[in-house]
């Protein structure tokens, strides 16, 4: 276990090391059972988060809020356009400032090709960790509690299978951040990460070199389809959700069009008979419901949607209260 993590920032699970994150992991079930037996976990009393929003949230706004109320302590909402920020308050500013107020700032920025810069110079400029909620590239805290919901469910998740699985939507170009998080991640610790999207829908190209690299590194594999029903084949878990073709244009309209072209990857039980019997179906939601997965699906005995939501809240805690 790392005892040496105060003040450290969450931008990226990239940035922490396999032993960082594993005590991550050991603290997130330690809390988990803590309030499961309604056991008082007050450790950051009389302190306080800011919670910087530049985009609409439901799991990551409420488990954050809670979580820290349960460790003793304050969030605070702040929403960019009801503050000066949408007026020119700069990133440096935000963390000089905010730095001085909070003991710990967490961002949600994901605009394409700003997201991440945005939040990295917030975490320069600040003197308290800075804790990424998701920008444009990562959203490592969806990962880790994916990565915490695999590990529920199989124990050690080395050599286990993830599908990672575009999948249609017509709602938004959503952020390549969650497919990243989790490739990056899940190729950490040893699974057979397979990456299944129509070719239009790549993911950066240095994420998926980080990833294959990890997979290296771990003993896991990392392989990239383009056929739907094959990715779902034999896989342990499968976590087929949309995002934006972004390596291809940046046009919404474009976007739209070419996703559209795809309309029947969409989620449901026969191709989900196709993975191993024993699989879990993921989605970090919010997804689109007959569209992107049927209710059948979603709601049905393979899915771990509502387990790997819950997860956010423990692992989140357990590194507010390793870093605050
Ligand atoms: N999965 C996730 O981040 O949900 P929200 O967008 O509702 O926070």
């Amino acid at each position: 276990m790392q005892t040496h993590l105060r003040g450290k920032d969450m931008i990226s699970t990239q940035q922490w090391s396999k032993s960082e994150l594993d005590t991550v992991f050991e603290v997130a079930k330690a809390l988990k059972r803590a309030r499961a037996v309604g056991e008082s976990h007050a450790l950051l009393r009389d302190k306080t988060l800011a919670m910087l929003f530049f985009f609409s949230s439901t799991r990551t706004r409420a488990s954050f809020e809670a979580g820290m109320a349960q460790l003793g302590g304050h969030a605070a909402f702040i929403e960019s356009q009801t503050t000066q920020i949408s007026h020119g308050d700069t990133a440096k500013e935000i963390g000089e400032i905010l730095g001085r107020y909070y003991d710990g700032l967490a961002i949600r920025q994901c605009d394409w090709a700003f997201g991440n810069d945005y939040i990295t110079a917030v975490a320069e400029a600040s003197r308290v960790p800075v804790l990424n909620m998701q920008c444009d590239v990562y959203h490592p805290f969806q990962a880790l509690a994916d990565l915490l919901t695999v590990m529920e469910r199989f124990g050690d998740p080395r050599g286990k299978t993830i599908n990672v699985s575009w999948a249609y939507a017509s709602s938004y170009q959503k952020p390549l951040s969650v497919p990243q998080s989790l490739i990056l991640l899940m190729s950490r610790y040893g699974m057979n990460v397979r990456l299944t999207a129509p070719a239009e829908f790549g993911l950066m190209p240095e994420i998926v070199q980080q990833a294959k690299e990890n997979a290296t590194a771990s003993g896991g594999s990392f392989e990239q389809l383009d056929d739907f029903d094959a990715g779902f084949e034999g896989a342990d878990v499968v976590y087929p959700k949309s995002w934006g073709c972004w390596m291809t244009t940046e046009d919404n309209e474009e976007s739209a069009k070419i996703g559209a072209q795809y309309s029947d990857w969409i989620a449901d039980e026969r191709r989900m008979a196709l993975a191993a019997p024993h699989a879990g179906y993921m989605h970090c939601l919010p997804a689109d419901r007959s569209i992107e997965v049927t209710d059948g699906l979603i709601d049905g005995p393979q899915s771990w949607v509502y387990d790997e939501a819950e997860n956010r809240l423990h692992v989140q805690k357990a590194v507010m209260a390793l870093t605050m």
